[in-house]
């Protein structure tokens, strides 16, 4: 690591604020501070996430510069998420970003939230290499906002070939978990109970949806009304078979993910298939995965734990590719609630 190109990167389009530092393209630190604050309302609520921003931003860009080791006047450049996001959590990111930028007169960046989940793939650890996936691949984006099949042809040009009518992929895991009374966010609860279940105990039906596009809301309103009925006849239904319910649910939007995803391999005659977003973190997806790239003899690219949540690496591994190409934002750049890409 000779190069000393530090870059921080600062993510806030959501319910997470996060700062990491990147020397090239080798994390040195990736801050996460999760906001405990929307548990108690099954969701996040955006006015309470922009404060939550506000109160952490600075405390948790110090941690990423002292544990990466580095003072903020060796920062070569500053990257943030843009969009998409929440317009009140992004704003912070963004000014703050912004301030640093001018205090430290060093250049700033903008990065797409959904290009970061992908490009998170491309982020080396401090020592040794890790594989990286080989242009052009597809990358299933499933996260709590997004569910997309991308064509990724260069670290910037992308392509959405499938994507969610409705729910996305992460929001089917929190409704569900909902409707269970589970808590939130739902993924990782029923991921974690899912393993005590037998995936076949309960079938639900798949949608019908043309080309490589998702649909969950229908799933939704299917589980909504069986759970209804069950409950008539069973008020403890759902504490008596909790765990068949997630597994059952897990292994129904699963093979609604890998349907899509294969036909696009089939399709496109591409090999090499990534995963990135928050619901990348689930067990059953992720053996599902490995199981479908035997058989169809993909090379397969999941991400670490930590980048598939939101981060801030991804960020600034973003503002990294960025750099190089001298692609800088102006002090006049707004954020954006969709994604522009
Ligand atoms: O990428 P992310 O952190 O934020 C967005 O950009 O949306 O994704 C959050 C989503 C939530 O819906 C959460 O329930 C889901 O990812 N998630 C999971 C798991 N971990 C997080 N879903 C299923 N299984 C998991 N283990
Ligand atoms: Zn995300």
């Amino acid at each position: 690591m000779s190069d000393n190109l530090y870059i921080l990167g600062i993510e806030s389009s959501c319910d997470d604020t996060s700062a990491a530092v990147l020397n090239g393209n080798r994390i040195l630190s990736n801050i996460i501070a999760n906001q405990k604050v929307h548990e108690k309302f099954g969701g996040v609520v955006p006015e309470l996430a922009s404060r939550a921003h506000q109160q952490n931003i600075i405390p948790v860009v110090h941690q990423a510069l002292a544990e990466a080791g580095i003072t903020k006047q060796q920062l070569k450049a500053i990257s943030f998420t843009r969009g998409p996001g929440l317009l009140g959590s992004l704003l912070v990111g963004i000014s703050f970003a912004k301030t640093l930028s001018i205090g430290l007169n060093i250049p700033l960046i903008e990065a797409d939230h959904l290009q970061g989940h992908i490009l998170a793939h491309f982020i080396q650890p401090k020592e040794g290499d890790i594989a990286t996936p080989k242009f052009p691949f597809l990358c299933l984006t499933v996260s709590g906002g997004h569910t997309q099949i991308v064509l990724v042809k260069s670290y910037f040009e992308m392509q959405i070939i499938g994507q969610t009518i409705d729910d996305a992929a992460g929001e089917a895991f929190d409704k569900a978990a909902k409707i269970m009374g589970l808590g939130y966010p739902g993924g990782p609860i029923i991921d974690k109970l899912a393993k005590e279940g037998n995936a076949s105990a309960f079938k639900f039906a798949k949608p019908n949806i043309q080309e490589l596009d998702f649909s969950f809301s229908g799933l939704k309103t299917s589980f909504l009304y069986f759970l209804r009925d069950e409950l008539k006849k069973d008020e403890a239904f759902i504490e008596n078979n909790k765990a068949d319910l997630c597994a059952s649910l897990q292994h129904t939007i699963v093979e609604i993910l890998l349907d899509k995803l294969t036909k696009a391999a089939k399709e496109t005659g591409i090999k090499e298939i990534a995963v990135a977003g928050g619901v990348s973190a689930n067990s059953g997806l992720r053996n599902a995965l490995r199981e479908r790239a035997r058989k169809y003899k993909w090379n397969l690219y999941i991400p670490e734990f930590a980048y598939t949540t939101d981060n801030a690496a991804m960020i600034a591994i973003s503002g990294y590719y960025k750099y190089l190409n001298n692609d800088f934002a102006t002090q006049d750049v707004t954020p954006y609630a969709r994604s522009q890409f």
